[in-house]
């Protein structure tokens, strides 16, 4: 069955896939984006949401900007990104409007408007606009299917040893979801650090042969780079379509339940996910974190939905 998603993202290399995957799989159904302060600052990001948006051909999905800032704290802007949010590009002008409701607002009401238990919440930024959201309107918990985030992670940080920058961006918008009384999937760093663009990646995609696929080439080859300066990695981790992958078939990201709470005090431990594996048989235990992630059939999730958004594009 076709499973109904929001997208709440900020663009972002790692986002623009997870907007592409989204799209471009067919058992998912993208019925809302909305855009939050992050990677960059909310004009950038949503600059980029529509640009990626046009780039791949997805026009009839409405898509608003949400909360500029985190609730409490101030928008650190990830180096991993480049002063645009979306650096290695071209973005093409955007053909794809901007809803004028606030972010907030069309998640409320597409999540109101469906029929209860129907929605999936995946957010790939700081969760800002999650938190308002059903601070708003609390019977969203009850209604919303389900939320698949990425973020957080239950050994490994990287915006401090024990933070991930999502959560570590908005660390009480964290704390807001994941105490909610709603399923919520962590897909953290443990997996998304499995999900590496590696150059038998890269080939494949270039095998694609579609205008799409060297836009995405593009991404990968700055964030390469910029994850080799700023983390030491080789190949860069393509994390937030990850969580859109756990939606589309969970098989490929393997959970385990335990009781997750989001540190907001800590002096060293701000925005950590204290994640209880002492507690996985809990009986009020409505989250679950990521622990394992089968790169190979994620990556063919990816380079499908690339090659038939690319193939619809140039068709079009
Ligand atoms: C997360 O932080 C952002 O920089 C990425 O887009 C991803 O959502 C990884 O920590
Ligand atoms: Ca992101």
């Amino acid at each position: 069955m076709t499973r109904k998603i929001i997208l709440d993202c900020d663009p972002g290399h790692d986002d623009a896939i997870a907007l592409m995957l989204a799209h471009g799989n067919p058992d998912i159904d993208l019925v809302a984006v909305t855009t939050v302060g992050g990677n960059a600052f909310l004009d950038k990001v949503t600059r980029n949401a529509l640009g990626v948006m046009t780039m791949a051909g997805i026009t009839d999905v409405p898509i608003a900007a949400g909360c500029t800032r985190p609730l409490l704290r101030q928008v650190e802007e990830a180096a991993e990104h480049g002063e645009s949010g979306l650096d290695g590009v071209v973005l093409p002008p955007p053909t794809v409007a901007l809803d004028p409701r606030h972010g907030v607002d069309l998640i409320i009401d597409t999540v109101m408007a469906a029929p209860p238990g129907t929605i999936t919440l995946v957010p790939t930024g700081p969760l800002t606009n999650i938190a308002l959201a059903i601070r708003q309107r609390p019977e969203l918990v009850d209604r919303v299917q389900e939320v698949v985030l990425m973020g957080g992670g239950v050994h490994v940080g990287n915006w401090s040893p024990v933070a991930e920058f999502n959560i570590k961006t908005d660390p009480e918008a964290a704390r807001i979801v994941f105490e909610a009384a709603w399923p919520v999937t962590m897909v953290g760093l443990d997996v998304t650090h499995q999900a590496l663009a590696t150059d038998q990646v890269n080939d494949r995609i270039a095998a694609l042969g579609t205008p799409l696929a060297e836009f995405v080439l593009g991404l990968f080859r700055f964030f390469r780079q910029a994850y080799r300066d700023t983390q030491g990695f080789d190949f860069p981790p393509v994390h937030d379509p990850v969580a859109v992958a756990r939606v589309i078939d969970p098989s490929i990201v393997s959970v385990v339940r335990a009781p997750i709470v989001v540190e907001t005090v800590g002096e060293h431990t701000l925005g950590m996910t204290v994640t209880d594996l002492r507690r996985t048989a809990a009986a009020d235990c409505h989250t679950q974190a990521a622990t394992a992630l089968a790169a190979d059939r994620f990556w063919d999730l990816v380079v499908d939905a690339i090659d038939r958004l690319g193939k619809a594009k140039t068709d079009a």
